[in-house]
């Protein structure tokens, strides 16, 4: 007998908005998730009428807290069972911390809050109500993100010395926010962005892919955080050099004024026998160069275990590509994959069985806090001129 389909309710999502509709085509790919519930906008008329007017049935809230209340009320299989959360940043620890106490599990937008406090607080409700919760670092659903991680973390390219993961933009280079983009409008803006613009917004995701990839932390950070266009309260260029939990050093940097680069995320990791680079907007293909050897380069797809530098490769890491190579997978996918994990969890919580929310397959509410906690050193780091910060 098939699974029947969970249910998943919005909080945001209306008004012309972004990150919602990669979220909810992902939570449609396998037919085993459906959107079935939104409180889609602040303005509770607002959120009514953009209900009856998604694209298909779902049922409207006037707020997340009415939505949370008469949802919890519905029977197991009715209700929804778990929650995405795709406001800005400072609507993320209110409806995440209800949806928490009153059981139901979460899927967050990053950042994971506007403040450290707010995190350390999710962190522990989500210990207590032993709840599955996951942070839409999006990058991390990539199969060649997780094949990175697998040459990095087998060894094959040696000690880690130095590493550059790089987030740029350029969508931000002039005043976007006063051209009716809703998207800059609260981006740059200390309420609702938190004490970040662009380290928060992207220097987040470079920061993610570079613990996950190399399964390293940051010990310490120097920070500059700059404003290079006019009057604009937060940051829009954001660099942090780093001390590495194994010696090493990197580079988390990330730029909203970069003309001419759109979504480049990237990451280049120089170890003791090799380096390895990614980029997201080829996210088909990971990069190894070997000393006085020609570069390898792995497509999804199409990697042969015992090759001569790869060893075994592990089934569930082989099973998760879903296409065959050439037929690419991109920002969708990546989004299914995280949702495609998150479920299995949610299905497991459900049922009352143990469920494994540790971080290796999408990132969990403590990666969400090292996150904050990284921008609240880089932070204090660039207000102190650079000093070296401890994490
Ligand atoms: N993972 C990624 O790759 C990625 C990409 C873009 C954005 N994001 C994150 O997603 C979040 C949303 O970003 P976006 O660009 O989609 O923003 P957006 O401005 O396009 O959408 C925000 C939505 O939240 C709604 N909203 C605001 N307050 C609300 C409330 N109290 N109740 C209900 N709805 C409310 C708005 O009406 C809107 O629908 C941010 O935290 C951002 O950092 C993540």
């Amino acid at each position: 007998m098939s699974l029947r389909s969970l249910n998943v309710g919005l909080i945001g999502g209306g008004g012309g908005a972004f990150i919602v509709h990669p979220h909810q085509r992902a939570i449609h790919f396998d037919g085993t998730r459906q959107v079935t519930a939104a409180a889609l906008h602040p303005d509770p008329d607002i959120a009514l009428v953009e209900a009856k007017e998604w694209p298909f049935p779902i049922q409207g809230y006037r707020s997340y807290d009415e939505m949370i209340e008469s949802e919890v009320r519905k029977p197991a299989g009715q209700r929804i069972d778990y929650a995405l959360i795709v406001t800005p940043n400072h609507v993320h620890y209110d409806p995440a911390m209800k949806c928490i106490e009153a059981g139901i599990p979460v899927f967050c937008e990053k950042p994971l809050t506007v403040t450290l406090d707010e995190a350390a607080s999710l962190v522990a409700a989500v210990h207590e109500h032993k709840i599955p919760f996951g942070v839409a670092h999006t990058y991390l659903g990539h199969w060649s993100t997780r094949f990175a991680r697998f040459i990095v973390q087998c060894g094959l390219i040696g000690d880690i010395r130095w590493v550059d993961s790089f987030y740029l933009q350029g969508w931000l280079a002039n005043r976007t926010e006063d051209q009716g983009v809703i998207q800059a409008e609260w981006r740059v803006d200390p309420t609702s962005a938190g004490a970040s613009c662009c380290g928060g917004d992207i220097g987040t995701h470079a920061l993610m892919q570079l613990r996950y990839i190399t399964g390293l932390e940051i010990s310490r950070v120097s920070c500059r955080m700059e404003t290079f266009v006019q009057d604009r309260a937060l940051d829009d260029h954001f660099t942090t050099y780093c001390e590495l939990s194994n010696g090493g050093r990197a580079l988390v940097r990330a730029s909203q004024i970069a003309i001419g680069h759109k979504n480049d995320l990237g990451i280049e990791i120089n170890g003791t026998k090799g380096s390895l680079s990614w980029i997201q907007e080829e996210p088909e293909k990971v990069i190894v160069s070997l000393p006085e050897q020609p570069d390898r380069t792995y497509w999804r797809a199409a990697v042969t275990a015992n090759d001569g530098f790869l060893g075994d490769i592990p089934s569930e890491l082989l099973a998760e590509s879903t296409l065959p190579s050439g037929h690419g997978e991109a920002f969708h996918d990546a989004f299914a994959r995280l949702h495609r994990c998150f479920e299995q969890d949610v299905r497991a919580y459900l049922e009352g069985i143990p469920f494994h929310c540790d971080g290796n397959r999408y990132a969990n509410v403590e990666d969400g806090y090292t996150g904050i906690k990284f921008i609240d050193a880089a932070v204090q780091s660039n207000n102190q001129d650079g000093a070296w910060i401890d994490m």
